[in-house]
């Protein structure tokens, strides 16, 4: 049975998968300089104007990134996701996210579809509100900015 979603609060999960720990060492010229400490504090600062909360999470293990999602059931208005390499390989995360009723938002810093073939497989777009890739760091500061155009305030 699924649980009853709590919208009262306005938090926004933000979930990155494995090897986003390394952003700024990993392949600058793909994933650019920033370290995901530094986007986190850009979301913050954008977070701020709009009344919301970011929490920032990362983990290179595919169960735990389930486990952050069904977390964000409980105390969540929105998810911003980039589930990196499992986005094409996991149908644990894709399950997860069917479970969830509030707005997800699908980020990748990279075009995955203007690199290897293996990247145009994707399970999280079928079960996400909308995606954005191929914009650097900016992809995340506009995924809250959607989040803010779909969760009312409290
Ligand atoms: C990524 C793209 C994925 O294909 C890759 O496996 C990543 C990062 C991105 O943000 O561009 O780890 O999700």
């Amino acid at each position: 049975m699924l649980s009853v979603q709590s919208n009262m609060t306005r938090l926004i999960s933000c979930i990155n998968g494995p090897t986003l720990n390394l952003l700024g060492d990993r392949e600058p010229e793909i994933y650019g300089r920033l370290s995901l400490d530094d986007i986190g504090k850009l979301l913050n600062e954008e977070a701020v104007g709009m009344g919301f909360d970011v929490a920032m999470h990362q983990s290179n293990s595919e169960g735990v990134i389930v486990d952050m999602i069904h977390d964000a059931r409980k105390n969540a208005a929105g998810v911003i996701l980039n589930a990196a390499a499992y986005t094409h390989t996991s149908v644990a995360i894709h399950d997860a996210l069917r479970t969830l009723s509030i707005p997800v938002i699908e980020v990748h810093l990279s075009n995955p579809y203007a690199r290897e073939s293996f990247r145009a497989k994707n399970f999280v777009s079928p079960v996400v509100t909308g995606s954005i890739a191929g914009l650097g760091p900016t992809g995340y500061v506009l995924a809250l900015k959607a989040l803010g155009t779909m969760i009312p305030s409290s």
